[in-house]
Parts: structure tokens; C-alpha cells; sequence
């Protein structure tokens, strides 16, 4: 009899067809809503393996509903949506999906940077809403990226990549990092300095860094302080590395130029967030990864890692052991 794998949302046809082959598949059938809590403690009943995306929490109630489960494979590189600590003690291998989304992530970094820095989103309001009159000196002056300082918080592979990036721009780069990345540095041309000197020096702050309870609230009231004035402050990685309140009251007073806003702390974000109010914001709904070929192969790997893990063999990404 074959094995059972539940999914939690709609995934392609060409994934599904090859996981079919050695496995009995449920999922949820929708693309665009993620599915009901108290569903998915009932889909996972029977599951010896579960395919998931970030929206979903799988914490203790989850393993505990299911007394089978062997897998959780994550389909994102982030897996703080999943309790690690816990699938670890229950036997639970975790598998998550780096290096296929490093550089499509670092491409949204750098064009959220840039629409922020260059006020795109603001500016193509500002001609459809008919406020172009005329052009005019300072109207809609923004910040300059060539040869600016980039600080990157976090300097793994889409921290790397960035870094890349930034240099065709010849921007000076500074990173902050647990520990030190020589190889990489050296490579980029990257150089390493403490947290505080990201803070103060940098025209550009990128938040790169995987989110744990360590980093809940990194940037609040007193690391924006240390930022300039002129300071654009990016965030692709995760919403809980920023204490949203004291962002708002940054922006707002001025104590900070700019964010750019890939995510937030819950998501999606509130329509009525007082962050959502400020024309010096650029907010998305966490599309970082969102190429057609890089969803196409995260899902792959997300199928892969269930396939092999499960079956024994093969290449797993695995987050715990
Ligand atoms: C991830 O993979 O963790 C991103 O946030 C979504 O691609």
C-alpha cells in the first residue's frame, strides 16, 4: 500500500504526477487561500509525509494530530513557521529549499531597493492620480544608488548575491554576519564590521538574515536611531527582524529616509496598518522568490526532498537530522 502525503496547497501538475507515482496524495486544492487550520489537522491524521508552504504553522497540535509523520518538507528556504525543536524530538526530519531562490531573492532585494531609494511606486501614483503638472527641480527627488554604502545584516547566499549586485552599482558594502565570511568577502569585496557600524555608516540597510526567537525585533527604536537620516531601510527576509511600531514612528518623524517592505510581521499584512499610511514605504506581499522558474523549481525541490527522505534515498535538504 502506498504511503500518504498531504499537501497544503494546489501545486502543478508536473510535481504532483511524479510524487503519484510512489505515494497516495491528498491536498488542498486551492491556489490562492490557504487552508483552514482545523483541516489541516485532519488532513495530517494518516500523513507520513507533508508537503507545506510558509503560511502554514506546524507546530506540537500539528505532530500531534499526526502519529505518522516522518517528513515536513517546507517549500521556502525559511522555516521559522515550523518547530524545529519539536519535529526533532518526535524523529521528524524538516527539509527546506535553498539555492534554488538565492538569486531571484536578491534581484527583488536590490528592485525594491531601487523603487524605494527612486520613489518609483509613489512617483507612477502620483501621474495616474493627474498631480503631473509640470516638471519641476526637486519633484519627486529620491536617493542616489551608484556609489552609495549598502549594509547588508545577514550575509548568506542572498546576502552574497546582493553584494553582487551592489557592485556592478560600485557601492561601498559592509556586512554584519554571526560570523565572519572571508572567502565570500574577499570575492565581492565586501568588508566585515559590527553590527553598530552597519547601523550608522550605511545609505542602504538590507535584512537578509533567517528569522529565529534570537532576532524577534533586531531593528527597533534604538538600532533606528543609530541610523542616518537619509537611511533606507530594506526587508526581504522576515517581518519579525523589525519591530513594525517603531519602524512607523521612524519613518513618520523622520528619523529614517524610506523602507522597503517585502514582508511583515503578519501576513498578510493589515489593510489598516499604519505603515501602509506612509508615502516614504514601499510595501509587497512577500513575492521575493516569485519568478515563474523559481516557484516551478522550489517546488520541485519541496517534492524531491518528501520523495527521496521519505524513500531513503537521493539528495535531502534537511534542517535537522
Ligand atoms: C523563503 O523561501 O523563505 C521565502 O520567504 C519565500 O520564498
Amino acid at each position: 500500500m502506498k504511503e500518504n502525503i498531504y499537501i497544503t496547497r494546489k501545486l502543478p501538475s508536473s510535481i504532483i504526477e511524479k510524487l503519484e507515482k510512489s505515494f497516495h496524495i491528498d491536498m488542498w486544492e486551492k491556489e490562492e487561500e490557504a487552508i483552514p487550520r482545523e483541516l489541516l489537522l485532519e488532513k495530517v491524521k494518516e500523513a507520513k509525509g507533508l508537503l507545506c508552504m510558509l503560511t502554514e504553522t506546524i507546530d506540537e497540535e500539528v505532530m500531534e494530530a499526526a502519529p505518522n509523520l516522518k517528513v515536513i518538507s517546507n517549500m521556502a528556504v525559511g522555516y521559522n513557521n515550523i518547530n524545529v525543536n519539536e519535529a526533532t524530538k518526535r524523529g521528524i526530519l524538516v527539509t527546506n529549499t535553498p539555492g534554488v531562490l538565492t538569486e531571484t531573492t536578491a534581484d527583488l532585494t536590490f528592485a525594491l531597493l531601487m523603487a524605494t531609494a527612486r520613489r518609483l511606486v509613489e512617483a507612477s501614483s502620483y501621474l495616474r492620480e493627474g498631480n503631473w503638472q509640470t516638471w519641476s527641480p526637486m519633484q519627486l527627488t529620491g536617493m542616489d544608488i551608484f556609489g552609495a554604502t549598502l549594509g547588508i545584516i545577514g550575509f548568506g547566499r542572498i546576502g552574497q548575491a546582493v553584494a553582487r549586485r551592489a557592485k556592478g552599482f560600485q557601492m561601498e558594502v559592509l556586512y554584519y554576519n554571526r560570523s565572519r565570511k572571508r572567502e565570500a568577502e574577499e570575492e565581492i569585496g565586501a568588508t566585515y564590521v559590527d553590527f553598530k557600524t552597519v547601523l550608522t555608516k550605511s545609505d542602504f540597510i538590507c535584512l537578509l538574515l533567517p528569522y529565529s526567537p534570537e532576532v524577534h525585533h533586531l531593528i527597533s527604536k534604538n538600532e533606528l536611531s543609530f541610523m542616518k537620516k537619509t537611511a533606507v531601510l530594506i526587508n526581504t527576509a522576515r517581518g519579525g527582524i523589525v519591530d513594525e511600531e517603531a519602524l512607523y514612528h521612524a519613518l513618520k518623524n523622520k528619523e529614517i529616509w524610506a523602507a522597503g517592505l517585502d514582508v511583515f510581521e503578519k501576513e498578510p499584512v493589515d489593510l489598516s496598518h499604519p505603515l501602509l499610511t506612509l508615502s516614504n514605504v514601499v510595501t509587497l506581499p512577500h513575492i521575493g522568490s516569485a519568478s515563474i522558474a523559481t516557484r516551478m523549481k522550489m517546488a520541485q525541490l519541496a517534492a524531491d526532498n518528501l520523495h527521496n527522505a521519505l524513500s531513503n534515498r537521493g539528495t535531502v535538504m534537511k534542517v535537522n537530522d
